[in-house]
């Protein structure tokens, strides 16, 4: 509750005056019509208003519970004297929307920002879980700029088949490729559409929506504490309610998000992204979040942190374990004590504590989940940053998901102009290729996907699943599932739909990975690669209306963070 003492000042922090304060007609009738929806009189008496940004929705499963969970923030807001009200924004549900959620990410954002703008509100409360609708309310909030705190909708339980632990997503690709080889049968493939995915909440690994969201918290976007607590365990709800209670305290702190997320704030989320073997997406993503506030982040600030930070979450798709077990272990708080020397401790958070005073007593409480700093999980971060001629721009590829002796590699490209040639031909007992070719997909980034979908994750060969080989070099301009494993390079850019070298890779040429250099190179001559560059035509736009339109004329390549760069704040 605020003192009195500090009255005037928390006054003056308050948007919501200009509405409901304003004489006259104008005062009246905004008063009038918020109190159609049964509010009394003294509900303009000096309380704030919090906005409850919900993006829940039934065609997004991950996000389903969050009605219930807004209800626990509201609780919050009210017994701290605020006003709740809480509003929708699209959602984006990762299992359904066509051709990606990431073509409307940014649709999101703008929407979020704008929402939270152009309405009444002190502070925000955003309530967020499947993959793309964290990042998108955090770039509306960082725009828009008002004090702001994040819930996520935590995840889901383990599943369990036939006495073994699902990892929705890595275990569900991974039984896939037993039943497509006739490993697994209907039967049992039936039985892990039952349980693979059987409580609210996001994803149950270290995918997208769990890296996005231990991410905010370690932004300091979120109470300590809150990322990992499982959808379902009562502790969900009880945040939620301290998280409402702490928006209204947001206001007269006047801590906005551009407080918080500062770039030492930035610098802290990629150090916890490879400590906790995190989704390549979130090189997107964070990128974009800090464009909106003015903060450039390069590949080789994720690649200099990456060689310092050990990952040490033993978390699928990484490791062996599940989010609820990081939860139990001690979740993000912990992590970040047992790598507190390499963290700006000094950051500001939503709690009006620093990142040091928050996690100053957080123990581990399972050395085996958050390992220790003498034996971690890979000493080095998650993700690499991959350069070379066949991807000027960068590239990145998940280290730690991939297999040891396919980081120095050499081989010949078999190439699939896109996804539908790739589908069709990857299992085809005449495929022209063996476990040192190296699978070349192009046309799946930004523009070219269009909206760079998961695509990357090229299914492995049945001919060569058939001899017992479970991984190979795989390389697109795609993203992919933070669910997923495999040497798979990423994010190549410039895509080759904008001209980028990897729209002249022709099948048997040779590439070179190497990881520990961080290299990616075709081995052809300057002069060979000028030539069919000079010789290419840029394939048909996929929209000339409406949104898609927008989303082509303005979208930024992956290594600007996929934003629109009307929305950055970046200078020059
Ligand atoms: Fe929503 Fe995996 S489908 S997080």
């Amino acid at each position: 509750m605020v003192e009195d003492g500090h009255r005037e000042q928390f006054m003056k922090n308050r948007r919501s005056n200009e509405w409901f304060q304003t004489p006259g007609y104008h005062g009246m009738s905004r008063r009038a019509w918020l109190r159609s929806e049964g509010f009394p009189k003294d509900v303009f008496d000096g309380k704030p208003v919090i906005g409850i940004c919900n993006s829940w929705s039934e065609l997004t499963n991950c996000n389903a519970h969050l009605r219930e969970v807004a209800q626990a923030v509201k609780r919050g807001v009210i017994a701290a004297g605020g006003i709740a009200l809480e509003f929708p924004t699209i959602s984006l549900g990762e299992m359904f929307m066509q051709p990606t959620t990431m073509l409307f990410r940014n649709l999101m954002a703008m929407d979020v920002e704008e929402s939270i703008r152009a309405n009444p509100l002190d502070a925000v409360v955003l309530l967020c879980g499947c993959d793309k609708t964290t990042p998108a309310q955090l770039m509306g909030a960082a725009s828009a700029n008002i004090p702001a705190i994040m819930v996520p909708g935590g995840p889901m339980l383990a599943g369990t088949f036939r006495g073994e632990r699902l990892g929705s997503g890595t275990d569900g690709r991974k039984l896939f490729d037993l039943y497509r080889t006739g490993r697994l049968n209907e039967e049992e493939w039936s039985e892990v559409e039952s349980c693979i995915a059987r409580t609210s909440g996001h994803c149950t690994v270290m995918g997208t929506a769990s890296t996005m969201t231990s991410l905010s918290e370690a932004l300091g976007m979120t109470l300590p504490g809150c990322a990992n607590i499982p959808a379902p365990d009562s502790r969900r709800m009880a945040i939620a309610e301290l998280s409402g209670r702490a928006a209204v305290e947001l206001i007269e702190a006047g801590l906005a998000p551009a407080r918080i997320m500062t770039r030492q704030a930035f610098e802290n989320a990629i150090t916890v992204l490879m400590a906790l073997g995190g989704s390549t997406n979130a090189v997107i993503h964070l990128t974009a979040i800090a464009g909106r506030l003015g903060i450039r982040l390069e590949a080789r600030d994720f690649d200099q942190i990456s060689r310092r930070t050990p990952c040490l979450a033993n978390v699928k798709p990484s490791g062996e374990h599940l989010m609820e077990d990081l939860f139990h272990a001690g979740g993000v708080p912990a992590v970040m004590n047992r790598i507190t020397d390499l963290l700006h401790r000094d950051c500001m958070t939503v709690n009006g504590k620093t990142v040091g005073d928050n996690i100053a007593d957080a123990q581990v409480q399972n050395d085996a989940v958050i390992r220790t700093r003498q034996n971690p999980l890979f000493a080095e971060g998650g993700l690499a940053m991959l350069h070379g001629n066949l991807a000027p721009d960068g590239a990145v590829i998940k280290q730690t998901a991939a297999s040891p002796h396919l980081m120095r590699h050499r081989g010949r490209a078999l190439v699939f102009e896109n996804r539908d040639e790739m589908n069709a031909r990857i299992d085809r007992d005449d495929l022209p290729i063996d476990r040192d070719t190296v699978l070349v997909m192009r046309n799946c980034g930004p523009k070219g996907g269009p909206g760079m979908p998961e695509w990357g994750h090229i299914p492995m060969p049945r001919k060569l699943l058939n001899q017992g080989v479970t991984d190979m070099v795989r390389i697109s301009d795609a993203r992919m599932s933070g669910t997923s494993f495999g040497t798979v390079v990423l994010h190549v850019a410039p895509e080759s739909a904008v001209g980028g070298p990897l729209a002249i890779v022709q099948t048997g040429d040779e590439i070179v990975l190497d990881v520990p250099a961080r290299k990616l190179d075709l081995m052809l001559s300057g002069e060979e690669i000028e030539q069919r560059l000079r010789a290419l035509t840029p394939p048909k736009p996929h929209y000339d209306r409406g949104y898609g339109r927008l989303f082509l004329d303005h979208v930024t390549q992956a290594n600007a963070g996929c934003d629109f760069d009307f929305l950055h704040a970046l200078p020059g």
